[in-house]
């Protein structure tokens, strides 16, 4: 049994042990450093309150599993950064999660768009983004993909192969030549997970820095009068919580930056640093220190451009998971209890890795807390399962809830903002859970729940 303060015994030693302690503070209470709640998050006697609304409430209105994003915790973190970066263009990067809503928020509050396919740049548009604020990314993007994005007029495109090149520089207009960056691999390692570090070589992104094929593309998009090289890019991986690899970006990019200088005569007037920026998922775990990394990444730029005699260029990032992560729950009800020969705690939910794949993916580890009704017995450790038909579909591997936990109950799990919807799936035909914002104690609908008739439109085969 663990005690409502127990300690995981699992994390390595070199990072705080998170602390299993589920829930928000009360009223009144302090918020803990490095929740992972909404910053406005309540607990109340039986419920968690987000955006003021209880979550008990809309489980109940809107049927589970569901999502919440509070939309004051969205506005507040992307003030957070333009307030920390002044001068520094702040592109939130919509594939950790992208609907009308969220755009505007975004645009509201004067950050741009990162999208990387056409499918993000055009629903963005059609919500009313103006392209002009638009990046747009991808390793392999379709002729279709870059025409759009010309004819739209996005502010940047990040070339990310020789092929790209030729054909952006065909389908630009004379008179308007396309702002591009190119995209490069710095060598550098950084990322909670193999399958998201792109800083390094041997993968698929990217020019690389070391065998010269970056300064090979500079050549050739300065070569393309279609074309106008804006400055260079790299995106080094995601949940980064140290901003040492940023400064070591720094430092492979501003010589790279001179060495443009030297060889063409140019001097490049953007870097983008990419994203990446981590959040702890349980209490105790760190995220990016962001006011720590606006001043140690702007005076490294502004003392390594001192160095090799450079302008300082402008700077971006493009945070994703930083901006909505935090600011989404997801609730499940609790359809199934068992307990094994050796006595650990199965609690089966009516969501799973069709809504949140990153456990199944990336060993991502979240917290969860009982919501619904007062629990004041003992916690138990507990293994929140979804309920697809894979031993594998774990939500929660090691979450802390009341001994007593029964189908029925409702269970919210933080940190369901960023790549949870974006990344959900049509397997066993669930259904996607819709997903509701929460402002200032009102709620309404932003995505609807996809239903059987969703998927019966698209089979088309009888
Ligand atoms: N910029 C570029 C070019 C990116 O590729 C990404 C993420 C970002 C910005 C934003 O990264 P963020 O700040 O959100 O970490 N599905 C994985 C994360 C994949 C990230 C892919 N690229 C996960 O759930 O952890």
């Amino acid at each position: 049994m663990l005690t409502k303060r127990a300690v995981a015994t699992t994390a390595p030693a070199t990072t705080p042990a998170p602390v299993l302690a589920p829930a928000p503070p009360r009223a009144g209470q302090p918020v803990p450093a490095g929740s992972p709640w909404p910053a406005g998050a309540l607990r109340t006697a039986d419920d968690i309150t987000v955006g003021g609304v209880g979550l008990t409430e809309l489980a109940v209105q809107y049927a589970t599993p569901l999502y919440v994003l509070d939309e004051g915790e969205v506005r507040d973190r992307c003030r957070a950064y333009r307030r920390a970066l002044p001068g520094t263009d702040v592109v939130y990067a919509a594939k950790a999660f992208l609907c009308g809503a969220m755009a505007e928020w975004v645009e509201q509050e004067g950050l741009g768009l990162d999208v990387c396919s056409g499918g993000e740049l055009e629903h963005a548009v059609t919500c009313g983004f103006p392209p002009e604020r638009i990046v747009v990314h991808g390793n392999a993007k379709s002729p279709e993909e870059l025409a759009a994005a010309v004819r739209l007029g996005v502010g940047r495109i990040v070339v990310d192969s020789f092929a790209e090149i030729a054909r952006l520089a065909a389908l630009a207009a004379p008179e308007r030549p396309q702002a591009v960056l190119v995209r490069v691999v710095p060598g550098v390692s950084a990322g909670h997970h193999a399958a998201v570090r792109t800083g390094v070589e041997e993968q698929k992104f990217g020019f690389s820095a070391a065998t010269g094929d970056a300064e090979d593309a500079v050549a050739r998009v300065l070569g393309q009068p279609r074309l106008r090289l804006a400055g260079l890019h790299c995106h080094l991986g995601s949940q980064i919580a140290e901003t040492a690899p940023y400064l070591a970006a720094v430092d492979r990019l501003v010589p790279l930056l001179a060495a443009i200088r030297d060889r063409h005569g140019v001097e490049l007037p953007e870097l983008d640093l990419g994203g990446g920026h981590a959040v702890p998922y349980r209490f105790g775990e760190p995220g990016l220190d962001l006011p720590e990394f606006a001043t140690r990444v702007t005076a490294r730029l502004a003392e390594q451009c001192a160095r090799h005699g450079l302008r300082v260029p402008r700077l971006a990032v493009e945070p994703g998971r930083a901006i909505v992560g935090p600011a989404g729950v997801a609730v499940y009800r609790v359809l199934a209890v068992k307990h094994t020969m050796s006595g650990r705690t199965f609690v089966a939910v009516d969501g799973g890795m069709s809504d949140n794949p990153r456990p199944a993916l990336y060993d991502a580890r979240y917290t969860a807390a009982l919501i619904g009704r007062a629990a004041e017995g003992p916690l138990t450790d507990a293994v929140v399962v979804g309920r697809h038909c894979e031993a594998g579909d774990v939500l929660v591997p090691q979450a802390a809830l009341p001994a007593d936990v029964r189908p029925g109950d409702l269970i919210a799990v933080p940190v369901a903002g960023a790549y949870h919807l974006s990344m959900a799936s049509g397997y066993n035909l669930l259904g996607r859970p819709p997903l509701v914002a929460v402002v200032d104690g009102a709620a309404r609908l932003l995505l609807r729940r996809e239903t059987l008739d969703d998927f019966r439109r698209r089979d088309v085969g009888r």
